[in-house]
């Protein structure tokens, strides 16, 4: 099997190569926790090996992004123009899921990039659930107050339809999920965690104030269960 390197060296090691070849890996955790950090540095990995990349991001604008990335010394304009990264930002409220399920399907059969990473699934599924709702209130002639939604119905369409249509095509990707502090799921919608071949959680330990990166679920690694410590260093997560 084939592994491909997260862009952490450590990790990589515990993983036993990185992420499998063609895997969708959910990358878990509670605001603050690295996930971004996590993705841009899988995707410049990618970028420094000659690769085609794509970041989805419904967090963030592009140039907040790019200003991340350089913080932790990651020219990422340099690879906007030679176009190996493609940036896709969406502007939710004013953008309906079944659009942006669209336009992203299109991009990734255009630009056939071999690193994915969307940024958060946890926005898209608020929004998939909204939409749905209207789209069922309208249709019953309800307004949204009198209907009361069934979330995980309501969602599952849209977003298992995204994730399923990513892994159609020849790439290893990373999906994020925001999950509230303090929350015991690993994803807002709980089906993701099931779509997805692995589920990392990154962790703030409050008592001893480390980071933590646990592997939770991993196909391909006979990995341990307990979390390992990371730190946010000036090249970015290092294990
Ligand atoms: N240049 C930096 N050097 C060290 N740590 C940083 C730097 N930039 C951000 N951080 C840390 O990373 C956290 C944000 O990471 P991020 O990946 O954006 O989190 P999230 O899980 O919300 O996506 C910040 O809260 C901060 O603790
Ligand atoms: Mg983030």
């Amino acid at each position: 099997m084939k592994f491909i390197s997260t862009g952490v060296n450590g990790f990589d090691k515990v993983l036993g190569g990185g992420y499998a070849e063609k895997s969708l890996t959910l990358i878990t955790g509670g605001p603050g926790t690295g996930k971004t950090i996590l993705g841009l540095q899988y995707l410049y990995e990618g970028l420094k090996k000659k690769e085609k990349v794509m970041l989805i991001s419904f967090e963030e604008d592009k140039e907040v992004i790019l200003e991340q990335a350089k913080n932790f010394g990651w020219d990422l304009e340099k690879y906007l123009k030679n176009s190996q990264l493609e940036i896709l930002t969406f502007d939710m409220p004013s953008t309906h899921v079944v659009q942006v399920v669209e336009k992203i399907s299109k991009e990734v059969r255009t630009h056939k990039p071999k690193r994915i990473v969307l940024d958060s699934i946890s926005v898209l599924s608020l929004f998939a659930e909204v939409a749905a709702g209207v789209e069922l209130a309208n249709s019953l002639d309800l307004n949204l107050d009198q209907l009361k939604l069934s979330e995980g119905v309501l969602t599952i369409g849209a977003v298992m339809g995204l994730l399923s249509k990513i892994k159609q095509y020849d790439n290893t990707s990373l999906i994020i999920a925001e999950i509230p502090e303090g929350q015991k799921m690993l994803s807002r919608d709980s089906y993701t965690e099931f779509i997805c071949d692995g589920v990392i959680k990154l962790e703030k330990n409050e008592k001893t104030g480390k980071r933590e990166i646990t592997i939770v679920k991993m196909r391909t690694a006979n990995h341990k269960l307990t979390p390992f410590k990371f730190i946010m260093g000036k090249k970015g997560i290092n294990i």
